[in-house]
């Protein structure tokens, strides 16, 4: 990798009243375009909270959003037209209480929390709504927790969109990645028979998290061999519709969580093309959206109390190395989570 400026700090007038530093986005382009700056705290709104962030979870959506491609997010809540509607991105992180809205009874000043903001996280503070909210599970340090809420794409696409059930085969494509490394996981704890597809470098990471047959995609195809899972949970979008069909059982689950496309529409084509198919099959070909919400994170922070997952933590940078962050996830050979700490 080559070596990584930190962040020039943008010169900026001195702020009156409370202010904090952030990543300032305010065209698309590479991360090498955002600043770091001096900006207004926010204010929570009256189903808010005000989280001083302990930590924010850099992600490939993270990235999709500040290079502004496929332009299809442009025109989504994350984007805008012309340029960026957020003047901070970054939608995970953790951090403790600062403030409550008026309409909030969940929380109160000092919790330590962790969850979804819709942008924001990558500052010293932000204004999070309290429904995409839950506390900090008790094993994890308020630093760690920051990766947990990418887990909700593999939960709900697993549980959810999949329906999977123990005892039946699941087919992880993308299985080292920050997605994927929850999927093994959680596709184990739900009581599947778990078969993953990652390259070398993977295999014995991916077989560490729970997976009970590893694929190594630079030697073998998943799709040759003959194999039929009940669930196909796809977070690399490699391979087409019909490829990933032919994986499944007749009444299988493809479930397409992310990735490949075009430039322009993302995995749209893909989306289309299974709604398209779907009237003529039994097997079932879901999208999926995961949707934040506080139920499913307090379920997840179970789950890591009772010591059924973990966090897999490839990076932890200053809010000052953001830029390299962003570069690193980019690049989309995660090895797990990228966390921007706010505190060293
Ligand atoms: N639908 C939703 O709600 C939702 C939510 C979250 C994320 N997503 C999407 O899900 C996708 C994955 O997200 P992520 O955060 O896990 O990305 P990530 O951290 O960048 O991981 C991608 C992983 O895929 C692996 N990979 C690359 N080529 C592969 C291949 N041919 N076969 C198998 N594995 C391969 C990479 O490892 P190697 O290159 O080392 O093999 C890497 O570990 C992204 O497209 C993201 O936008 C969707």
């Amino acid at each position: 990798m080559q070596a990584q400026p930190h962040l020039t700090t943008a010169p900026t007038a001195a702020i009156a009243g409370r202010t904090m530093r952030a990543l300032a986005h305010r065209r698309y382009g590479a991360p090498g375009l955002l600043s770091l700056e001096d900006l207004p705290r926010p204010s929570p709104g009256p189903d808010e909270v005000l989280v001083k962030v302990h930590a924010a979870n850099v992600s490939i959506g993270d990235h999709h959003v500040i290079d502004g491609t496929p332009y299809l997010v442009r025109v989504t809540p994350y984007g805008g037209l012309p340029r960026p509607r957020n003047l901070v991105p970054g939608t995970t992180l953790s951090g403790v209480v600062e403030e409550v809205g008026a309409q909030v009874t969940a929380f109160e000043v000092g919790d330590e929390v962790f969850g979804e903001v819709g942008h924001g996280a990558f500052a010293e503070y932000a204004a999070a709504p309290a429904r995409a909210l839950a506390s900090k599970p008790r094993a994890l340090s308020l630093e760690d927790a920051a990766a947990v809420p990418w887990a909700m794409a593999a939960l709900q696409g697993l549980r959810d969109a999949g329906n999977l059930q123990a005892g039946q085969k699941v087919l992880l494509n993308g299985a080292s990645g920050a997605v994927g490394s929850w999927a093994v996981q959680l596709a184990r704890h739900l009581g599947a028979h778990v078969t993953a597809v990652c390259s070398t470098r993977n295999v014995e990471r991916v077989r560490a998290l729970g997976a009970d047959e590893v694929i190594d995609y630079t030697k073998a195809d998943f799709l040759q061999g003959g194999a039929r899972f009940d669930v196909v949970f796809d977070a690399v979008g490699n391979r087409s519709v019909a490829e990933f069909r032919s994986a499944l059982t007749p009444t299988g689950t493809y479930v397409a969580c992310g990735g490949g496309g075009s430039t322009w529409f993302g995995p749209l084509g893909r989306i289309v093309w299974m709604m398209l198919c779907s009237p003529f099959t039994k097997q079932r070909l879901k999208p999926l959206l995961a949707e934040p919400n506080a139920k499913d994170l307090a379920l997840l922070a179970e789950w890591i109390d009772g010591g059924h997952l973990r966090p897999v933590i490839e990076r932890r940078l200053p809010l000052a190395r953001a830029v390299e962050a962003l570069r690193h996830v980019g690049e989309g050979h995660a090895q797990g989570a990228t966390l921007i700490t706010m505190t060293s």
